[in-house]
């Protein structure tokens, strides 16, 4: 056993969304990972459409989980457990990932371990050990359904500060994009457009204002979309950047504020939103003046995969805890 992680090696599924995807974990290690991206296929209608995802995952799932276990260099019997996303996300999604984990643990007589999809991307700055955790530390989760300022207080033990009060950081950023023309998901294209622009070109609003640890990002969008009513020539390189410098600039300041004054001196980096360059680099430089530890999740374990789900369940299954065949989804439920 590693600190805190069950040794396994535990196969990991995570089908929540639009990333049908697999691991091998071995504690904190990930011996493979394997992430198939719907994103193609979802780009027609500019976001997920919940029973293209279903089917996608249905087809897609399988080879997925050869290619990680020849990855790993192991074959079913090598595998000592099973991990999967059983909550939250879309249930159609969700049911073909927990089906199919319940179908390997029956039949290979393995130990299943149901795991919160936010969990997974709580822990997932940790993975391969570059780091062990401390505690407590804060995690700032900014993703496309979610952005939420959480204190990790131990494994397992997490304390909701703060969230969003409408949309997402990432769907600000998706629907910005979609508004504009830019492709789906947003994110990614709104921050390669940015690199052109000009950030102090648009002063959109950051949103709530005073003494919370809380997020609005609707305001933004609105703003963006009267900017582009008004001005359909408008410079989308000058929009991008003004939007991102709006969403980076919020998000890091209130991450900062929130470690002083608990006395929380690790800030984590988690979620889609995570791989942004100019958030990671906001977020590092203000860290560094604080003196707090920075540590953001490698790029490739920011958007969703089956590697955190690996080490969120070896943390449960390290506890002693796991479930049982009647393993249910659950489309929202309250981070353990
Ligand atoms: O964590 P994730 O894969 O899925 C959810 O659980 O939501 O996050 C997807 C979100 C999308 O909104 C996408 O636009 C955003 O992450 N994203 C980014 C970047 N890459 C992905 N946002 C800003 N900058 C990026 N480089
Ligand atoms: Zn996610």
């Amino acid at each position: 056993m590693t600190d805190g992680f069950f040794e396994g090696p535990t196969l990991a599924i995570e089908t929540s969304c639009d990333e049908t995807s697999c691991a091998v974990v071995r504690g904190q290690q990930v011996l493979a990972s394997v992430v198939s991206s719907q994103v193609d296929l979802h780009r027609q209608w500019g976001g997920v459409v919940p029973e293209a995802a279903a089917r996608a995952h249905v087809e897609a799932l399988l080879p997925v989980v050869e290619l990680a276990l020849a990855q790993a260099g192991l074959t079913f019997e090598g595998v000592a457990a099973i991990a999967v996303t059983n909550r939250p996300g879309l249930v159609g999604a969700l049911s073909v990932g927990v089906t199919a984990a319940k179908a390997l643990a029956w039949s290979l007589e393995l130990p299943l371990v149901g795991v919160h999809h936010l969990e997974g991307h709580v822990l997932s700055p940790f993975a391969n050990g570059h780091h062990d955790p401390n505690f407590p530390h804060l995690c700032l989760l900014v993703s496309g359904g979610h952005t939420e300022l959480i204190l990790v207080q131990e494994l397992g033990v997490y304390r909701l500060l703060g969230q969003t009060l409408d949309d997402a950081a990432g769907e600000a950023f998706d629907k910005t994009a979609r508004l504009v023309g830019l492709p789906y998901p947003g994110g990614q294209a709104i921050q390669e457009a940015a690199r052109l622009g000009n950030s102090q070109a648009f002063d959109l609003p950051r949103g709530l204002r005073g003494d919370t640890r809380d997020f609005s990002f609707s305001g933004l969008k609105t703003a963006a979309r009267r900017i582009v009513e008004a001005n359909p020539q408008v410079s989308v390189a000058d929009l991008a950047a003004s939007l991102q410098e709006a969403i980076v600039s919020v998000l890091s300041d209130r991450a900062v504020e929130a470690c002083h004054d608990l006395g929380v001196m690790e800030l984590t980096l988690a979620g889609g939103v995570a791989a942004n360059e100019a958030l990671r680099q906001r977020l590092r430089g203000l860290c560094e003046k604080r003196g707090f530890c920075f540590t953001p999740a490698d790029l490739q374990y920011c958007t969703d995969n089956a590697a955190m789900i690996g080490l969120a369940g070896n943390a449960r299954l390290a506890r002693g805890e796991h479930d049982g065949p009647d393993l249910d989804v659950w489309p929202s439920a309250p981070l353990p």
